[in-house]
């Protein structure tokens, strides 16, 4: 028996202003989304802003449902609207930002595991490591390199 460790690595920035023009660019379009967030039932708004390799952006917030597991996340709104949009088209980097209307975040918070998942699908397909850049109430940003690192041992194609 061995015991395999996994870490990774994540940039924390102290402000937007610290970033460079185009990710700071991103990060204010998905804070922008925030207000395009239905969200009546978990009053937790969800903004998403996708780059690609192209320059272009999509964006996306969380639309929910009555009948609860309809609910679509974020990031995922995004992502489907890039693909829809520009299926050859490898994104670069994902935007994700929260804002829950009943309290205060004060640090960034990251992507749910189905996220997670959609997001390494669009990785895998277009061999492409797409960045994360998170933000929440607080100024400060995570930047992930790769959703790979968001994802150790994560099902994929190559299991099919
Ligand atoms: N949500 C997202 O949009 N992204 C995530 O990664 C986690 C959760 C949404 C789904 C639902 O509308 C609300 O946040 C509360 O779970």
């Amino acid at each position: 028996m061995k015991v395999v460790p996994v870490s990774f690595n994540y940039k924390v920035y102290s402000s937007t202003s610290e970033m460079v023009d185009d990710d700071r660019e991103l990060v204010d379009l998905a804070v922008s989304q925030l207000e395009h967030a239905y969200a009546p039932y978990s009053n937790f708004h969800v903004g998403a802003a996708a780059r690609l390799s192209n320059g272009e952006v999509y964006l996306g917030s969380n639309q929910e449902n009555a009948s609860y597991p309809l609910c679509m996340c974020g990031e995922r709104v995004a992502l489907y609207n890039a693909a829809a949009n520009r299926p050859h088209v490898p994104v670069t980097a994902v935007a994700i930002t929260i804002k829950n209307m009943k309290m205060t975040i004060d640090r960034p918070v990251s992507p749910c595991g189905a996220c997670r998942q959609v997001l390494s699908e669009y990785e895998n397909k277009h061999k492409h490591k797409i960045r994360i850049l998170l933000k929440s109430d607080s100024p400060e940003i995570y930047e992930v390199d790769s959703v790979a690192d968001l994802l150790p041992l994560g099902f994929n194609s190559t299991f099919l």
